[in-house]
């Protein structure tokens, strides 16, 4: 069987319930398929181990995620703790050093579930929202001046480099190239932002050239929640800077219904490091506790993490049983069910199983 190594920390909040529901599912494929086998590293990184050692991550932490073929993440935010300590001190260094620049988001309107939007098919919406992942106003550039004088200043600097723009770019255009509608549309704020817009612009233009095959264009970043509102259908492959794409995602989630469905990659594409596998949402402290969260995001993630590491039927498998039981409406309080966690869980796992055997079977 096929080895691999994943780092998990489950986090802050309903991080840990996720994750949970996430790893029981694993578990049913590993021995199901029975052609490969995970080792996990279990770690305890979250806002409970800042509490009793003053710290989210070890010193030596890039050095014990390293030899894994990828992170695991749940989640981290606490009500105690301001939120830029927690994500700077746990998951945007994560990002950051590991030079995950690219964070994928894909969104689906998936049968079962409603969306806002009237008038919307599950057929006609299918986007791949690809965000930058490590510059723009998440450089952590900036400070203040005069702390507490009438006259203070506190300054946040997006940092753009020619660099940073052409490989996030490069990336997108690959996955527009093998997408059936080969459209990629490029988002901004070039009017109002002179700099790095107006950079981020310009390298968009080049690097389109490199791909003749994919239809480019631009959009500014307000026309574009507009857009994504009243033209969903219009969109396929999205490009957007860190701050921009944070929104937008979103965005995109409440219209897929929730964001308790939303996945997120943050990738190497170099794969000098490992990727991070996560949700778009976060602790959700207001019902953390309460076994109601929705486990889809942190799955769908997985099924993501499973396509990095080449598992295909594995992810297949697991895919096809989320989009079943959502189909067959067991969902849960977010999407206007009346399952919890353990319910919604169970129903997926029974039918990751059966999906599994059915593969097993046919070869
Ligand atoms: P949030 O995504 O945690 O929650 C927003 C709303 O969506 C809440 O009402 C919550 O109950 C609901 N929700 C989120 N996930 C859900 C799920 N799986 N099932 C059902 N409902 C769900 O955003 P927030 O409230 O702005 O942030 C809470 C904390 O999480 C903050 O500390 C924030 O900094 C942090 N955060 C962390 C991450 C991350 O770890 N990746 C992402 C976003 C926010
Ligand atoms: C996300 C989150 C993070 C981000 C926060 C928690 C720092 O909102 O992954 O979307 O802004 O990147
Ligand atoms: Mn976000």
């Amino acid at each position: 069987a096929r080895r691999y190594k994943i780092a998990v920390i489950p986090g802050d909040g309903i991080g840990p319930e996720t994750i949970g529901a996430s790893l029981e599912i694993l578990q049913a494929l590993q021995e199901t398929l029975g052609s490969f086998q995970i080792e996990y590293t279990h770690l305890d990184w979250s806002s409970d181990r800042y509490f009793a050692q003053g710290k989210y991550l070890p010193d030596d932490w890039m050095t014990v995620l390293k030899p894994h073929d990828a992170i695991f993440f749940g989640a981290v935010g606490h009500p105690k703790v301001p939120d830029h300590i927690s994500l700077w001190e746990l998951l945007l260094p994560i990002r950051q050093r590991f030079q995950q620049y690219a964070n994928l988001r894909p969104t689906r309107i998936m049968r079962g579930v409603d969306s806002p939007l009237k008038n919307i098919s599950p057929e006609s919406l299918d986007w791949m929202l690809v965000r930058e992942n490590t510059e723009g106003e998440y450089a952590g550039q900036g400070g203040r001046t005069h702390i507490g004088q009438p006259w203070e200043v506190g300054t946040e600097l997006a940092i753009f480099t020619r660099q940073g723009i052409e490989r996030i770019f490069r990336f997108a255009y690959q996955i527009a190239e093998s997408r059936s509608k080969k459209h990629l549309t490029f988002v901004t704020k070039s009017n109002a932002q002179r700099s790095g817009m107006v950079l981020w612009d310009e390298v968009a233009w080049q690097i389109a050239a490199e791909f003749p095959h994919v239809k480019t264009e631009k959009m500014l970043v307000d026309a574009m929640t507009v857009r994504m509102v009243h033209k969903p259908e219009s969109l396929d492959t999205i490009v957007a800077t860190n701050l921009h794409a944070d929104i937008l995602s979103d965005l995109a989630a409440a219209i897929a219904g929730s964001i308790g469905i939303a996945p997120a990659s943050s990738i190497d594409p170099t794969r000098q490091y490992p990727s991070t596998f996560e949700s778009v949402h976060g602790s959700a402290p207001d019902i953390a506790g309460r076994g109601i969260a929705n486990p889809i995001a942190t799955m769908w993630a997985g099924v993501e993490m499973l396509r990095w590491l080449g598992e295909e039927v594995a992810a297949d498998a697991w895919m096809k049983a989320i989009e079943d039981v959502c189909a067959e409406g067991v969902l849960t309080p977010d999407l206007g069910g009346k399952e919890d966690t353990r319910g919604v869980t169970d129903a997926i796992r029974a039918k990751v199983i059966k999906n599994a055997k059915q593969h097993q079977m046919a070869f």
